[in-house]
């Protein structure tokens, strides 16, 4: 059999309208071989329509996909060659476990004995060669899933397409089933695309994240690029949490800016972010100034602090959450490393809170 590698895919520009809405606007994505890329956006985005463009389930209104340098837009999905994973796996319930692996290759007019040999191997690797010969309807979610991804691997893809593999699965088993397909992607060299709505399994899984809202994509970057430097407030507020601290632009120098916060504290920032298309805001116009909450930490000096008081403090074994109510009256949470013996204030303590440096503050327009 050839070799499993996969293989590159781009996506040029690709936008899909169904009845006079626009569900994936003009996205350009390339896939490196044997990359995971995870496609990260809320319910409604577009992320399962750009999974079924790729697999050639509906044709785009507009734009090329391409696979190893080829474009396959004339292709129809079962001359693809890609694997597909779906939520609820649709494995075929009359077929036992080796029965479904083998069923692509089957299809394909692969002779009996290389699909026995194929199937025993994609077997081998899910764990699952003990039980070749169950139905599939007596395994568990998380062994169906394993067949659902032998199944799809048997075939040896040039892309693999998941879409939210694991949402059926129960949690304990999802952390599992995302370290095993990372591990079998890895060994196979196939080229992934996972989608999910779940910003951990996107941050833990991926090469690159592609954050996707509305249909467009906002930013398509390393899974901590993405959350260092969010490049759009839409990703900001979309993966992890933020402090949002409005106030105006006051003035840039070098990589650097000031701005002026709504209760009269100046903060050194990075430089507004300018997302493409968008031009960054200008001096003097409104924006907000966005930290993590593990990029908090108390101060004792007055100067570029933010006063506030202690509404409450959570203890929780590794670190101390506080939320801190600022004197304009916005809710601050601040998160520290907490060593042995360490207490968190009590509430009604009066504190001073600042970033724990500029590059730890992301700045955008207001939105
Ligand atoms: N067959 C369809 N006909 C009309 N609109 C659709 C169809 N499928 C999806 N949509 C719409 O397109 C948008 C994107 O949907 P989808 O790709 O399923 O998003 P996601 O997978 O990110 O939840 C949504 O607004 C959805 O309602
Ligand atoms: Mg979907």
């Amino acid at each position: 059999m050839e070799s499993t590698a996969g293989q590159s895919l781009t996506l040029d520009d690709i936008a899909h309208r169904y009845a006079g809405s626009l569900a994936v606007d003009h996205v350009t994505l390339e896939v490196g071989a044997g990359e995971l890329v995870a496609l990260l956006g809320p319910s409604g985005c577009g992320k399962t329509t750009l999974l079924r463009i790729i697999a050639g389930f509906i044709a785009q209104t507009s734009g090329k996909v391409v696979i190893g340098g080829k474009r396959i837009d004339d292709l129809p999905p079962a001359r693809r060659n890609i694997g597909i994973v779906f939520q609820n796996y649709a494995l075929f319930p009359h077929m036992t476990v080796a029965e479904n692996v083998g069923y692509g290759l089957a299809a394909r007019g692969t002779d009996r004995n290389a699909t026995k040999k194929r199937t025993t191997e994609m077997l081998d690797m899910v764990q699952l060669g003990h039980l070749a010969d169950r139905l599939t309807k007596q395994l568990s979610g998380g062994q169906q899933q394993r067949v659902a991804l032998a199944r799809a691997l048997a075939i040896e893809p040039r892309v693999l397409l998941l879409d939210e593999p694991f949402s059926a699965l129960d949690k304990s088993l999802r952390l599992d089933m995302q370290i095993e397909i990372k591990r079998i992607q890895r060994a196979a060299g196939t080229t992934a695309i996972i989608v999910t709505h779940d910003q951990e399994e996107a941050l833990g899984m991926a090469d690159r994240v592609a954050v996707l809202s509305q249909g467009k994509l906002e930013q398509f970057a390393p899974p901590s690029e993405v959350y260092d430097t969010p490049a759009t407030y839409f990703v900001n507020q979309f993966v992890g949490t933020a402090n949002v601290l409005p106030g105006k632009l006051e003035s840039i120098e070098g990589d650097r800016a000031t701005v002026l916060l709504d209760d009269g504290t100046r903060l050194s920032t990075r430089v507004p972010a300018s997302p493409s298309g968008v031009s960054a805001p200008g001096i003097g116009s409104k924006v907000v100034a966005c930290i993590r909450p593990e990029n908090m930490r108390l101060s004792d000096r007055p100067l570029g602090a933010i006063e506030g008081v202690v509404e409450l403090g959570m203890p929780l074994g590794a670190t101390i959450v506080h939320e801190i109510r600022t004197r304009s009256g916005l809710r601050l949470k601040l998160t520290e490393p907490r060593t042995p013996g360490t207490l968190p204030r009590p509430s009604g303590t009066q504190v001073l809170v600042e970033p724990a440096s500029p590059s730890s503050v992301t700045v955008f327009a207001a939105p």
